[in-house]
C-alpha cells in the first residue's frame, strides 16, 4: 500500500521503517531538510537497535523513501500517519499546533480517498478535532475526495521500537468506519498474522497479534490509561520502597513476592529514582489535566506524579548520609539517558540530580556510554568523562543513574583503588551489593534494606 508518515520523530521514523520492510512503499515527512537529508543518506539521528540496518535496506529496495514536501506526499498516498510531537505546554496540556497544521495540510491537499491514521499520543477527542481543521480546509477545487480518521497508537518503548513495532503486544484501531477499519487491517495483516521475512526465526515472534477495534476516543484513551498505570506501578512501588528503607525490608524480596501472584504479576516493579523519558511525564500530566478538565479530578495520579519527582532526590539524601556536606566533593555520576539504550534525554533524572549536586558545591563528572554532548537542561558545569574510571577518580562517591549494562560489569576492585571515597549509591538496584560490601565498598540501594535481595 501506498503510505506516507508524517514527522520522523521516534515513532515516525520507526513506523515508517517497519511498514516499508513489511512491504509498503512509504514516504516519509519531516519539515527540518537537514534530517530528511541524513535520513536519505542513511543516517539515523536516534540510538535504536537495529533500525539503521532497516533503514538502509528499504532505501536500497526503492520501498522507502524521505521528502521535505508535505503536499506531495499526501496526494501520493492512501493512509497518512500523523506521527508529529504533542510536546506539554506549562500547564501540562499538550500542545497540538503540529497536529493541527498537518490536518490543515491534508484538507488542502486532499484527493481521492484516504484514511488518516494518528499515532501520536493525544489527548482524547483529539481524532474528532482534526477531523473538523481538514473539513475546514479543503480545497473546492480538488473533486471527489473523502476521507475516514483512525486512531491507531503506538505503544513502542524506546531502545526496543523495531522489536515492539514487528511484535506488538496489541494493535488499537479507533473509528467509526468499516471501510477504514477494513483498510487497517490489511495493512496490519503480516503483523497481525506474524507473517513477513523478518519475523522468520526471530525469538520475539508471536503466534499471532490480538487486535483491538473500538471507537477513536476509546483508543485513545487505551494509550494514556496504559502509560498512567505503568507509571502509577513504578511509583506505587518506589513508595514501598522508601518505606521497607525505613524498616530494614528489602524491595527486591518484597517485589519478588508481590510478583509471584498472577494478578500483580513481576514486570516494572523495578524501584529505583522514578520514571522519566518522553511518555510517562508527558501523558501522566495530560491525562491528570483532562480529568480535571472534565470534572473527575486524578487524585491518584497526581500523587503519581508527585512521587516521582521526588523520587530522584533520594539520591541527594543518601549522598549526605554518606558524605556530610557535598560542598568540594567529587562525585561521579554513571549514566545520563533516562534509561538504558537509548540516547533520550528527556525528563531524565541525571539531569535533575547533577544539577542538583553542583548547585551544592559538589565537582560532578558524567559518563554514558552514548551521550557525549551536553543534552538539554544540564548545567555546563558537570565534566563529561571520557569513561567510567575517568568519571570516578579520586571521587568520593558513586552514583549510578542508569541501569546500562557496562556499569554491572565495572572493575570495581580498581575502582576500589582509584577512588577517593568508597561510596556506592545504586539507583536502579543492580550492582551486587555482597560483593561490592566484600571488596570494601558502602553500599546503599533504593529501599535494598537488609534482607537477602535474591528472592530466597
Ligand atoms: C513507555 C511505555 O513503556 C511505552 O509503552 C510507551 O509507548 C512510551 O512510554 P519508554 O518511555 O520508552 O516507554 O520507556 P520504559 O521502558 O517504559 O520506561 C519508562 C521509565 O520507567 C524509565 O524512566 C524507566 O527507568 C522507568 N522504569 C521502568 C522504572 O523505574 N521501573 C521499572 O520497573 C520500569
Amino acid at each position: 500500500m501506498k503510505v506516507c508518515v508524517i514527522g520522523t520523530g521516534y515513532v515516525g521514523l520507526v513506523t515508517g521503517v517497519c511498514l516499508s520492510e513489511i512491504g509498503n512503499r512509504v514516504l516519509c515527512v519531516d519539515n527540518d531538510d537537514r534530517k530528511v537529508s541524513q535520513l536519505r543518506g542513511g543516517k539515523v539521528h536516534i540510538y535504536e537497535e537495529g533500525l539503521e540496518e532497516l533503514l538502509a535496506k528499504n532505501l536500497e529496495s526503492g520501498n522507502l523513501s524521505f521528502t521535505d514536501d508535505i503536499s506531495a506526499a499526501i496526494r501520493e498516498s492512501e493512509i497518512i500517519f500523523i506521527c508529529v510531537g504533542t510536546p506539554p505546554l506549562p500547564s501540562g496540556k499538550p500542545d497540538l499546533s503540529a497536529i493541527d497544521e498537518v490536518a490543515r495540510e491534508i484538507g488542502k491537499s486532499l484527493n481521492g480517498y484516504k484514511i488518516i491514521l494518528n499515532k501520536s499520543t493525544v489527548p482524547i477527542g483529539t481524532a474528532k478535532r482534526i477531523k473538523k481543521i481538514i473539513n475546514e480546509n479543503t480545497n473546492p477545487e480538488n473533486e471527489g475526495f473523502d476521507f475516514d480518521i483512525v486512531s491507531n497508537p503506538e505503544f513502542l518503548k524506546e531502545g526496543e521500537a523495531v522489536k515492539d513495532a514487528f511484535f506488538p503486544e496489541r494493535i488499537v484501531i479507533g473509528s467509526g468506519s468499516q471501510k477504514a477499519i477494513d483498510i487497517m487491517k490489511k495493512l496490519y495483516r503480516p503483523i497481525i498474522e506474524q507473517d513477513f521475512e523478518y519475523a522468520k526465526n526471530n525469538s520475539h515472534r508471536k503466534e499471532k497479534v490480538p487486535v483491538v477495534i473500538t471507537d477513536s476516543v476509546s483508543s485513545e484513551f487505551i494509550k494514556y490509561a496504559s502509560n498512567a498505570f505503568l507509571a502509577t506501578k513504578i511509583s506505587f512501588i518506589n513508595e514501598i520502597a522508601n518505606v521497607c528503607e525505613r524498616l530494614g525490608a528489602n524491595i527486591l524480596d518484597v517485589t519478588y513476592g508481590m510478583g509471584l501472584d498472577a494478578r500483580i504479576g513481576p514486570r516494572f516493579m523495578q524501584a529505583g529514582i522514578g520514571w522519566g523519558g518522553s511518555c510517562f511525564p508527558k501523558d501522566v500530566r495530560a491525562l491528570s489535566y483532562t480529568a480535571e478538565e472534565y470534572g473527575s479530578p486524578a487524585g491518584i495520579l497526581n500523587a503519581v506524579i508527585q512521587v516521582n519527582n521526588q523520587q530522584r532526590f533520594k539520591v541527594i539524601q543518601k549522598a549526605m548520609d554518606f558524605l556530610g556536606i557535598i560542598d568540594d566533593k567529587i562525585i561521579g555520576v554513571l549514566g545520563l539517558s533516562f534509561k538504558p539504550n537509548t540516547n533520550d534525554t528527556r525528563e531524565a533524572p541525571s539531569i535533575t540530580i547533577i544539577n542538583k549536586f553542583l548547585e551544592l558545591g559538589a565537582e560532578v563528572r558524567v559518563y554514558d556510554p552514548v551521550i557525549k554532548d551536553y543534552p538539554e537542561g544540564l548545567d555546563p558545569g558537570a565534566i563529561m568523562a571520557v569513561d567510567p574510571y575517568g568519571a570516578l577518580e579520586r571521587a568520593d562517591l558513586m552514583v549510578l543513574v542508569t541501569e546500562w549494562d557496562e556499569f554491572i560489569s565495572l572493575d570495581f576492585e580498581r575502582l576500589k583503588n582509584i577512588m577517593s571515597g568508597p561510596n556506592i549509591i545504586d539507583g536502579r538496584n543492580v550492582l551486587d551489593r555482597e560483593k561490592l560490601q566484600e571488596i570494601g565498598f558502602n553500599y546503599s540501594g533504593i529501599g535494598t534494606g537488609t534482607g537477602t535481595g535474591t528472592g530466597s
